[in-house]
């Protein structure tokens, strides 16, 4: 229940413990960093405490026991296969005993970028890691998994004491692969406060595996690279050594890379030395680095290449772009070079603390799991989320790449500076980041307004999932989280999203100074607050969901109710608040002004004059959507917002213009307000040349698209889309003189998008046409001149209007494509085919590496389900594949919960229902990994579906049909 930060002992306080709710740790973090900042490169022995653990045991282990006989590599095991694992023995539980505390690793590591004569590629090390005693013990519990181990005498490693005493000796070792460790037993008790040494030695495998150390390949001038490079967040630093894998577990780390000569090596610190030695015959270079200041396991990283850069210096920081000689050659790092400085400068700032280390790496890679990793002091990222083209990327691939880089230089001071103690509170350093990300980004691109996007981006993506009865808190209590695949299912979008839109809130009604300040400007400010910092908060972060706050404006009563997308689910989580929230409002009407103050609502339900007015008059809650919750009127109210959005929108302002309208559509798929007054905000689009209203717009129809469009509604659905679009493509046609320049703001630009791929997904004739013509001039020329942004959309229309040589025609440009983004743009019009059986074949080829990267094999089969053919294609692929996809992607990934959701986002029938529940029980002995809460969830959304299609569809089909008479 304790949500505690890990910091050292040397900045006086020994753990901040702080009751329940992580809210005062944010707060207090700027106490924190003004004491840690001056300690970060102090190397010296920093005492690190975490208060005791609660050990939940295993139902099921399989020991592996070895008999030692020489010191050739172990690989003989016994395995012992137990049902029901003893759980008083400590190796059978998940969390380690803190007995032992780690204080320095050496660890020496040597990929081979070539395959063994098993064509097998491999790593070889060694690893000694010096702990001190906390309380005696004759066990040592160190993490390890996949590692093979060298024999030290009869042992799989041998132990000194430091300081000149003796160690007890070693009398057995063993693995226990289940829970992943190496168990060390000893014929006496390690002494309090004593120093020791443990070496290992060993040899991995340098899998493609996206996890761990692992290898990732590339073609240069026809000839394949390999690349070994790591990704240890969250469990799987122990597979690349032997080590104390928990985040709380700090220490220093000496690490040294054997290389060969021609491949760069780079790691956390800069090097300090390299040197050449001859290994059988073979020139390597052995690197060592700097030690590195105390830190998590899991924030380590290595990588040998041949990859170039560029640099520069930022004050005192080297900063180098790391990616592929070609994309480096082309320019593709110069704008994650331009950003790097100024975000770096902007965080020093705002955490008025130093950038903690000499150098910032970032590096772009081939393969790679995730989106990007913050490892300390040299981030891995995904190539699109580095690497940007002129010719070739679009705008959205711009801000991916300056939001995810302010996304990772936000966590080097806050979460690797900073550690929380575990991974129960990783909403804390995700959820800070990602709204960071925004102010990082902002400050780089000041005239993107990006911090708008939130409310679309954070806020109105996860209140879809938060709105479900299987939503979970943003806290988690830290014995609910145990195992790798537990620990990889918190990655999920409640801990980013939820979590940065409730710092939002947080940010909002303290002002983004006092924020960035924390506790001692809150008490000094006096800002006025009903409640405590921390029980306002608690009620947003300890129980899950969030309100629907309803205002009566002819009486000025306002109620709150947990919001949930389906009225018929039943909530059987408990919370300490029932379900009720401190709710700071924001208001407006058509005769005053945004409301300086808030309305804070603490109870259920309350009256304020202030939401009482005129009969011709409208009130509107929560400006810029600042607050997370949803808004309800009583009907005269919601008449009066109509009214005004169709005389003139221009009155209310435009985040709130996207509120209307996704408040709308949200209540009334929970049964609060008609569909067809969520369908009337829609009307006055064919007015609306603003980016965020018509997102959230073509965001809700989406939905009916998915429930309709293999129904007669969609029919007269896509006349009405086809009218209301139609003035925003020509608006574009004409600002663009013919699609010729590119509009001047972000958001101006991605309602381009906007208009272009609606208007030919839809079919309008003339924006297929304009594909078509594109496309002949490619074909016959070979000299593409689609415009960057547009190039999804006109794609992704060749393929949907083409046949077979249209699919070839991109796959070939797909394979020849050395720009990432520009691949992922290829890769996903691929699955706008309306041809059966050549998306058959594309979801066979995403299983074949060669064909599709790993990394984006749940991607495309996901965008496949996402056209209305592909759907049940990608849905039959999913359930005969499971077994093996599973084994093969292993059950820790991040993608799972993605794929169980993308293939079932349509699913809104009884049967479909009875095959989603046949899945479930068919691969209960598989299991369904870090997709197990998607799994629950794609249930409930499906019920719910289920009774929104059989309630609505006559009432939406009668809507349209009018439309289209009107129009007529
Ligand atoms: C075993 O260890 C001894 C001494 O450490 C060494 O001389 C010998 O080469 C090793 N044998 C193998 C097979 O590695
Ligand atoms: C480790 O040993 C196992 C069992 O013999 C073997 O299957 C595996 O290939 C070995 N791994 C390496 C990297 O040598
Ligand atoms: C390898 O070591 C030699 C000798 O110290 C050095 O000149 C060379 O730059 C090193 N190569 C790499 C890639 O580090
Ligand atoms: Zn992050």
């Amino acid at each position: 229940m304790a949500a505690g930060f890990f910091i050292s002992k040397t900045v006086g306080i020994v753990a901040i413990v702080l009751g329940v709710g992580a809210v005062a740790t944010i707060i207090a973090l700027s106490v924190v960093y003004a004491q840690e900042k001056n300690k970060v490169t102090d190397t010296g022995n920093t005492e690190t405490t975490t208060t005791a653990t609660t050990n939940t045991a295993v139902t099921n282990t399989a020991v592996t026991t070895t008999t030692a006989t020489s010191n050739t590599t172990v690989t003989t095991t016994t395995a012992v296969a137990t049902t029901t694992a003893d759980p008083s023995l400590p190796w059978n539980r998940w969390r380690l005993p803190t007995a032992l505390m780690p204080e320095l690793y050496e660890v020496t590591l040597q990929p081979f970028l070539k395959p063994d004569a098993n064509n097998m590629y491999i790593f070889k090390g060694n690893s000694s890691v010096v702990f001190v005693c906390k309380e005696p013990t004759d066990l040592i519990l160190i993490h390890s998994n996949k590692l093979n181990y060298t024999m030290q005498g009869s042992t799989m490693a041998s132990l000194e004491a430091m300081d000149g005493s003796s160690a007890p000796r070693i009398t057995k070792t063993w693995l226990v692969p289940l829970t992943q460790y190496l168990v060390v037993q000893l014929d006496g008790k390690l002494q309090q406060n004593q120093r020791y040494r443990l070496f290992s030695s060993f040899i991995g495998e340098l899998a493609d595996d996206l996890a761990g150390f692992y290898r990732s390949e590339y073609v240069d001038s026809g000839e394949t690279k390999v690349v070994a490079t790591t990704q240890m967040q969250a469990a799987d630093a122990r597979k690349a050594f032997p080590c104390f894998d928990e985040p709380a577990m700090k220490a220093n780390f000496s690490v040294t890379l054997i290389h060969p000569s021609d491949h760069k090596a780079i790691s956390n610190m800069p090097a300090k030395s390299t040197r050449q030695v001859v290994i059988d015959n073979v020139n390597w270079n052995v690197t060592e680095f700097e030690t590195t200041p105390k830190m998590s396991t899991y924030l380590l990283a290595f990588i040998v290449s041949q990859f170039d850069y560029r640099e520069n210096m930022s004050d005192n920081v080297l900063i180098r772009i790391w990616g592929r000689p070609k994309a480096i050659a082309e320019n593709q790092g110069d704008y994650a070079l331009q950003v790097t400085g100024p975000i770096l400068k902007f965080f020093e700032r705002h955490y008025s603390t130093p950038y903690p280390l000499p150098k910032s790496d970032q590096v772009g890679l081939p393969d790679f799991n995730a989106g990007a990793m913050e490892n300390w002091g040299l981030v891995t990222y995904r190539e699109n989320s580095l690497l940007f083209d002129n010719t070739f990327s679009s705008i959205g691939n711009k801000e991916r790449v300056v939001t995810v880089i302010a996304h990772e230089l936000a966590h080097q001071w806050f979460g690797n500076l900073v550690t929380l103690k575990w991974w129960n509170d990783l909403w804390l350093n995700e959820g800070f980041a990602s709204y960071v990300e925004y102010l990082g980004a902002d400050s780089a691109e000041p005239s993107w307004k990006i911090k708008d996007l939130m409310v679309l981006n954070e806020v109105y993506t996860v209140m879809a999932t938060d709105a479900l009865a299987t939503s979970h808190p943003l806290s988690f209590r830290e014995e609910e989280i145990n195992t790798p695949a537990q620990i990889s299912e918190v990655f999920d979008s409640i801990a980013y999203s939820k979590g940065a839109s409730v710092l939002r809130m947080l940010s909002d009604f303290l002002t983004e100074d006092i924020f960035k300040e924390g506790l001692q400007a809150v008490t000094e400010n006096n800002v006025s607050l009903p409640k405590s910092i921390s029980d306002i908060m608690d009620t947003w972060t300890l129980q899950m969901g969030f309100p629907v706050v309803t205002v009566n404006t002819l009486t000025g009563d306002i109620t709150q109710k947990h919001f949930l997308l389906d009225p018929n689910s039943v909530v059987d989580r408990p919370s300490t608040f029932n379900y009720t929230w401190t709710v700071p409002i924001t208001w407006m009407t058509n005769t005053t002004a945004a409301s300086k103050d808030r309305y804070w609502l603490t109870e259920v339900s309350a009256t304020n004059d202030n939401f009482k007015v005129g009969s011709n008059d409208w009130l509107l809650l929560n400006l810029d959507v600042s607050g997370y919750f949803r808004v309800n009127y009583n009907q005269e109210n919601w008449n009066q917002l109509l009214t005004q959005l169709s005389s003139n929108h221009k009155s209310i302002p435009v985040i709130n213009r996207a509120q209307i309208i996704d408040d709308a559509f949200n209540l009334a798929r929970a049964k609060y307000v008609n569909v067809t007054l969520a369908l009337d905000t829609t009307k006055f689009l064919s007015q609306e040349t603003e980016y965020m209203p018509w997102e959230a717009a073509l965001n809700n129809l989406q939905y009916f698209q998915l429930m309709f469009d293999r129904s007669e509604v969609f029919g007269v659905m896509t006349k009405y889309i086809r009218n209301q679009v139609t003035p925003l493509f020509n608006h574009y046609k004409n600002i663009t003189n013919n699609w010729a320049t590119i509009p001047e703001g972000l958001m101006d630009q991605y309602n381009e998008i906007n208009a272009i791929s609606t208007a030919c997904s839809y079919g309008i004739p003339e924006c297929q046409n304009l594909a078509t013509k594109y496309f002949e001039n490619w074909k016959n020329t070979t000299n593409n001149t689609i415009p960057p942004n547009l190039r999804s959309a006109i794609y992704c229309s060749i393929v949907a209007t083409g046949g077979e040589d249209a699919w070839d025609f991109i796959w070939d440009r797909f394979q020849e494509a050395t720009v990432v983004s520009e691949a992922d743009k290829l890769r996903t019009a691929l699955s706008c085919s309306p041809h059966p059986w050549i998306l058959n074949r594309y979801l066979q080829y995403t299983l074949d590496p060669k064909k599709i990267r790993k990394q984006d094999a749940t991607a495309t089969i996901n965008s496949i389900a996402s056209n209305v053919v592909g759907q049940p294609l990608a849905w039959d692929f999913i359930r005969s594949n499971w077994k093996m996809l599973f084994s093969q992607y292993g059950g820790g990934s991040f993608s799972f919960s993605r794929l169980i959701l993308a293939v079932t986002q349509r699913f809104s029938t009884e049967f479909e229902l009875q095959q989603l529940e046949q899945f479930k029980a068919d691969n209960q002995d598989v299991g369904f990994g870090s997709g197990t809460r998607a799994l629950e969830q794609a249930l409930e959304r499906t019920r719910a579906n289920i009774n929104w299609v059989k309630e609505n569809q006559g009432t939406v089909l009668a809507w349209f049909q009018e439309q289209a008479a009107a129009a007529a």
